[in-house]
């Protein structure tokens, strides 16, 4: 068994709050629909793959997938409904270069067999502020050892978050690991080399309170 899927079997700390959110409208069970027969994730692709974790209602994900029509896009997603709108909304915008994996991405078997992804984007990532929900955080260094493991040489992970003790922590982690070369030159900084100049829901929140996101770019060397 390789370390790829001996980790797959370990219990893993949940990272995500709901499953299920209001009842699904007329367009999101649509939407669902639309995920089986459409755009259920499977790993066959001579594209190079960039994945979305957590993405939410899937306006970023929709906005990279029409930018970049040659990746493959992917997505994964625990939230129902945000896999429902997600869909809905690809199949609106006649998006033919995304997959969604409705799921907690650290179950992405598929990807386990080979160092696959070209590009990892984690935006906002729930940031479980009391001390008794640390470990819950997506960005743990655990995890970032598994985003690693299947990311390939040469390939990026781009973060945002708006929560300052989060960016430090997430700093700290890759200033630990040797593979990775930290690619922004200040947090506060935006480099729209890497992100897109479109703003997540909770990006979006974040600014409408005031505050000044941050936004991270790791390189595996
Ligand atoms: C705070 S929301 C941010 C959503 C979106 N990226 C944005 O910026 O608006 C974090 C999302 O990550 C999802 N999530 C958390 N842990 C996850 C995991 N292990 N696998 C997939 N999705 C996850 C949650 O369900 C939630 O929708």
């Amino acid at each position: 068994m390789s370390d790829l899927h001996k980790y797959a079997n370990l219990r893993l700390i949940k990272t995500f709050g709901r499953l299920k959110g209001r009842p699904l409208s007329k367009n999101q069970k649509l939407g669902l629909a639309l995920h089986k027969q459409k755009y259920n994730f499977f790993l066959e692709t001579e594209k190079k793959i960039w994945l979305e974790v957590g993405f939410g209602n899937g306006h970023h994900l929709v906005e990279l997938a029409k930018r970049n029509y040659d990746k493959l896009i992917v997505g994964s997603e625990v939230f129902e409904n945000g896999v429902a709108t997600a869909c809905f909304s690809l199949f609106q915008n006649k998006i033919q270069n995304a997959k969604i994996f409705h799921g907690d991405v650290r179950n992405m078997s598929n990807l386990f067999k080979r160092k696959t992804v070209d590009r990892f984007y984690i935006l906002f990532p729930d940031p479980w502020t009391k001390k008794r929900h640390k470990s819950r955080r997506l960005l743990s260094s655990s995890n970032v050892s598994y985003f690693s493991k299947i990311l390939k040489s040469e390939g990026y992970i781009c973060i945002a978050t708006d929560v300052e003790d989060y960016c430090i922590e997430i700093e700290n982690t890759f200033s630990n690991l040797d593979q990775f070369e930290r690619i922004h030159v200040s947090p506060k900084y935006k480099n729209l080399n890497f992100f897109l100049d479109v703003k997540t829901k909770y990006e979006q929140k974040a600014i409408n309170k005031g505050l000044s996101p941050s936004y991270l770019v790791y390189k595996k060397v």
